[in-house]
């Protein structure tokens, strides 16, 4: 499956198929022209992919490999100036090519690489978890954490292409899938009923895996025309944000250490719906089938915390301008809109 993201000159593929990992070094070699490469992975992903897949580019190209301990810490700020070494000492010009294969923290570090290093050279995108398929490859936002927060330093940077082999989804560990489904869900949830039924309907993850390539396709393609309306996220793309307003304050609430992203937007998704629809602004049964999805895949329904002590942490909301927010619900599944109001709107629900 071809999909493209239609940005004019900056427009680029993304292509989804069981088995791509094992084309990819003819398609990056193409991509590359006689350039350099180099490919940026994780500690867990370099040995399980990277190798063959830098013996076999080595037939044709210069390529070196930067390999980081696998984590978030390794999204810091100041790892970067390490892989600007690397790459000076492996003669990178601005001709050449960075390949972030690996998850999101991967994509994102080695995207700021790409987007810095030199003011900038080519970037391809080898998403290989679910989360990174399905939404962190696609949207040409990368960043790096500062000690005072996750993402604080970012840039846009579109990639040349994004190569997604849902293959590689066999060796990810199961609870990064859950935590990837968090995402898929919302997808379903803002954009795409079937989807969301689709989803519902599954026994288990086998089942889910029988037809990983067209939830991947679905997600992938609800992103790229969200992003293709709204590039620089002053907009529609806010859509992507529901579950996310209450799901980031639950995470911070916990320094990271109890719930994943997928997790936190999960308890999000669920929280935001039982107020609006406490509000009479959703369909009734909403949240309910919410619920029993989330559960279905293992997320989370609620972490049992005072809506009241999640209020600092909503302040720190990047979105947050004059304590006005803007919550992202929905009419019903597969139908958001768009909602302004205070960070005092979550005390609605007093836990969540
Ligand atoms: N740029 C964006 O638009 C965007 C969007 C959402 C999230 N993000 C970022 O993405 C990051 C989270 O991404 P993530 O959940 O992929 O985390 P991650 O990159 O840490 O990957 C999760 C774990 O799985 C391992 N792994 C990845 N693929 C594997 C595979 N195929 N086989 C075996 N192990 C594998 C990794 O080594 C890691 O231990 C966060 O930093 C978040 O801020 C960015
Ligand atoms: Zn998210």
């Amino acid at each position: 499956m071809k999909l493209t993201v239609n940005l004019g000159k900056d427009s680029y593929p993304i292509l989804i198929e069981q088995g791509l990992m094992a084309r990819t070094p003819g398609l990056i070699a193409e991509a590359a022209g006689t350039g350099k490469i180099a490919i940026v992975s994780d500690d867990n992903v370099f040995p399980i992919y990277g190798d063959a897949l830098k013996q076999a580019i080595a037939k044709t190209h210069t390529v070196i490999d930067i390999v980081v301990p696998h984590g978030e810490t390794s999204k810091r700020f100041d790892i970067l100036p390490e892989l600007y070494s690397a790459l000076l000492e492996g003669h990178m010009t601005r001709t050449d090519t960075i390949i972030a294969l690996g998850g999101g923290v991967i994509g994102d570090l080695a995207g700021m690489a790409a987007a810095t290093y030199l003011r900038g050279v080519n970037l391809i995108q080898i998403p290989t978890s679910l989360l990174a398929q399905v939404d962190s490859s696609v949207g040409g936002k990368v960043a790096v954490d500062l000690a005072e927060g996750k993402n604080l330093a970012g840039a846009f940077k579109h990639p040349r292409m994004v190569l997604i082999d849902p293959l590689t989804l066999k060796t990810l560990d199961p609870r990064f899938i859950t935590d990837g489904m968090g995402e898929v869900i919302k997808y379903g949830c803002i954009k795409d009923v079937n989807l969301f039924d689709q989803l519902a309907g599954y026994d288990n993850f086998d089942d889910l895996f029988q037809n990983i390539d067209e939830i991947i396709t679905r997600c992938v393609d609800i992103k790229r025309d969200v992003v293709e309306k709204d590039l620089y996220d002053f907009g529609d793309r806010l859509c992507l944000n529901f579950g996310h307003t209450i799901g980031h304050a639950i995470e911070q609430y916990y320094h990271y250490e109890r719930y994943s992203h997928g997790e936190g937007v999960a308890i999000g998704m669920r929280a935001i719906t039982d107020i609006s629809e406490k509000r009479g602004l959703t369909a009734p049964g909403t949240s309910a089938r919410i619920q029993d999805v989330l559960s279905h895949y293992g997320l989370p329904l609620a972490a049992g915390v005072k809506s009241e002590l999640l209020l600092d942490a909503i302040s720190r909301d990047k979105k947050n301008i004059h304590n006005n927010l803007t919550y992202v619900i929905l009419k019903s599944i597969g139908d958001y809109d768009l909602l302004k109001d205070s960070r005092e709107m979550i005390l609605e629900k007093e836990v969540i």
